[in-house]
Parts: C-alpha cells; structure tokens; sequence
C-alpha cells in the first residue's frame, strides 16, 4: 500500500461502518419534494457520496431534477451534522456526475451544542400542513432563522408587510392554478399523495392535511384531502419567507438544501411548526415573477411558512438498507 492509499484508508476508517449507517440512518429523514427520498449513499476510498437517485425523480413538477437536488443536499445536511454530533465531523466538495455531494473526513473534533440541539431536532421536525395558531412569531426568531439561512451560505428572505405577503401569495395561487390545469400534473401528484399511513414513501392520507381552502391566503398544494371544517385560515397574516442561494447552478441547488434543512432544524429548534409551499417556483415564469418582487439576483428555492401548531401525522422511510449502494 502507497502512502496515498494509506491516507484514504485511514480518512475512511474514521467512520466506521456503524457511524455511517447511523448517519445515513439520519440523513433519510431530511424532507423531499412529496417524499420521494431521491437519495443514495455510498462510501468511496476515501470517503462518502451522496448520490441523486434518478429513478426517483418527478417528471412532470420538477422536470430537470432541481427539487431532488434540493431534497439531496438537505440530506447531505443531515448526514454531516450526523458525522459532527460523532465527533468525525465531514467537509464537502461538489461530486461529479450522479454524486452531488461527497465528504471527506475532516479534523476530529467535539460536536458543538448547537450541532446537538439541531440533530436532536432530525426526527422531531415534519411538514406540517395543518393551520397554524394565532401566535405572532416575533420577529427576533426569524432574525435567528435568518442567521441559519446564512450560515449555510444562502438567504432567508423575511416577506414583511401585508403588500409584500399578498404579492406572494397571489404568486403562488397563480402558479398552483397553472399546475393544476395539467392533467399530467395531477396524476403525478396522485401517486405520490395519500397513499397508507404505512407506506414507507409518499405522503400519508394524515400528513397530507385537508384539502386547501379558497380563504386561504398562502395556497397549499392540494394533496386530495377532506374539505376543512373551518372556513377561514385562523392566521390572517401568515408568516413566510422566501429560501434562497446566491447562485443558480446545479451545486447550488444542492447548497440549498442543505440551507433549507438548517432552516427548518433550527424552526424546529426554537418550537416553530413549518410548512413548504414549492408551487411558485415550479413554473418559470411565476419564479421569475417572485425574484422580481423580491428584488434579487437570483431565483428563489423554495416559500417557507412558520408558526405555532400541534404536531401533525409524520411520514415514513423506505429502510436504510434500501439507499445503501
Ligand atoms: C424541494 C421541496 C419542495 C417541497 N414542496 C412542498 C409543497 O409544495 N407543499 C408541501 O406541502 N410540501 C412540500 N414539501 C415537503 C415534502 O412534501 C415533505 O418534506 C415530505 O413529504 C416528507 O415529509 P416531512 O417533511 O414531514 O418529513 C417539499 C419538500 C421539498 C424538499
């Protein structure tokens, strides 16, 4: 064995095989676009890919693969936070071809106790799709949303005032009219949606919440779910912010997933509920509409909403076995 070798192998050998099956063991429970958990793992000679699993893509709503490498790098996080909270912190370069992400060992340190409060939150965070409470957010825990957004590298944009917030609401109606009007649309949705409580992938008839209501004024994507039985979202000025990254290449989709997933962990974190509203940038037209408004450079992610509800029906996970190459 050459010296080169010998450095590989003593990289991989700090996570053994039972680091790295907990870690991706984490990893799965990142979000992805209606659960498709387009993922892979591997371990390579001198550390770990993550892969985009192309047969799990979504032809129709996200046509050349954005949202999976979103839903990716927001595994990824999970997977070095993982890594920290063992004290074997990873780092990362871009991977090539069907490898988005690959890690490498870093230096050996402790977890911080931000590192351990957020990994704390991997299972306990959900989309929840529910209504949200009365409760104003105050507007120093956004800040704090913010920071999170930013310590990843992208952007959180707080969506202030009522002007800003009908703009993208108004968005994001026109966009999900748009979706809808697509019988191929439907059908994909369809497979996915309100599928067994049990089923490992695909969103639950529980988690899928209730059908969206015309008083909403943040249109949530209609998963099929019974009407409502209140006929007003109980929050008239929801609180939403628009994710983003400062760049629009294919790594930078999967850098912002891994900002989306920081984001979310420290919602969670600081006991907000949030939900995903992925319609406005799945058309075009409509993402160049809401990069406009919101007055940046480059085009926004994903439409986050947080607040205060009760925990709602979680989804499930196909098992670890099933994303190890
Ligand atoms: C890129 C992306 C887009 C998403 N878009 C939506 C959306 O438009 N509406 C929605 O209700 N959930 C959306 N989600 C949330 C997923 O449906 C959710 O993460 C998945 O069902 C797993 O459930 P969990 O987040 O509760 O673990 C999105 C997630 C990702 C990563």
């Amino acid at each position: 064995m050459d010296l080169a070798e010998e450095v590989a192998m003593t990289a991989v050998n700090m996570w053994s095989e039972a680091t790295f099956v907990a870690a991706v063991g984490d990893a799965v429970w990142a979000p992805s676009i209606h659960n498709s958990q387009p993922w892979r793992f591997r371990r390579t000679s001198d550390g770990i890919d993550v892969l985009v699993d192309r047969r799990r893509g979504l032809p129709v709503c996200d046509p050349d693969g954005r949202a999976a490498r979103v839903s990716c790098g927001a595994a990824a996080y999970n997977l070095r936070l993982a890594l920290a909270v063992a004290g074997a912190p990873a780092a990362w370069t871009a991977g090539t071809g069907d490898a988005l992400v690959h890690l490498v060992p870093g230096s050996r340190r402790p977890a911080t106790p931000l590192e351990r409060s957020l990994h704390r939150q991997i299972l306990r965070r959900h989309t929840n799709r529910s209504p949200f409470a009365d409760v104003r957010v105050e507007p120093g825990i956004m800040v704090q949303l913010a920071e999170a957004a930013g310590d990843e590298g992208g952007w959180l944009h707080l969506v202030d005032g009522v002007p800003a917030l009908e703009t993208v609401a108004l968005l994001t109606r026109k966009a999900d009219a748009q979706l809808r009007a697509d019988p191929a649309y439907v059908a994909e949705l369809r497979q996915w949606t309100l599928v067994a409580d049990d089923d490992v992938q695909g969103i639950g008839r529980h988690a899928c919440g209730a059908a969206p209501h015309d008083a909403e004024l943040m249109t949530r994507r209609d998963f099929g779910g019974p009407a409502q039985e209140v006929t007003r979202d109980p929050t008239p000025h929801p609180v939403i912010a628009v994710l983003g990254f400062h760049g629009e290449y294919r790594v930078h989709d999967v850098q912002s997933g891994m900002v989306l997933q920081r984001v979310l962990l420290r919602a969670a974190d600081l006991g907000l509920a949030s939900a995903m509203y992925s319609q406005p940038v799945e058309v075009p037209a409509v993402r160049e509409q809401l990069r406009l408004a919101l007055h940046r450079a480059y085009a926004p992610q994903l439409v986050l909403r947080f607040g205060y509800a009760p925990t709602t029906c979680y989804t499930n996970r196909r098992p670890v076995e099933d994303v190890i190459d």
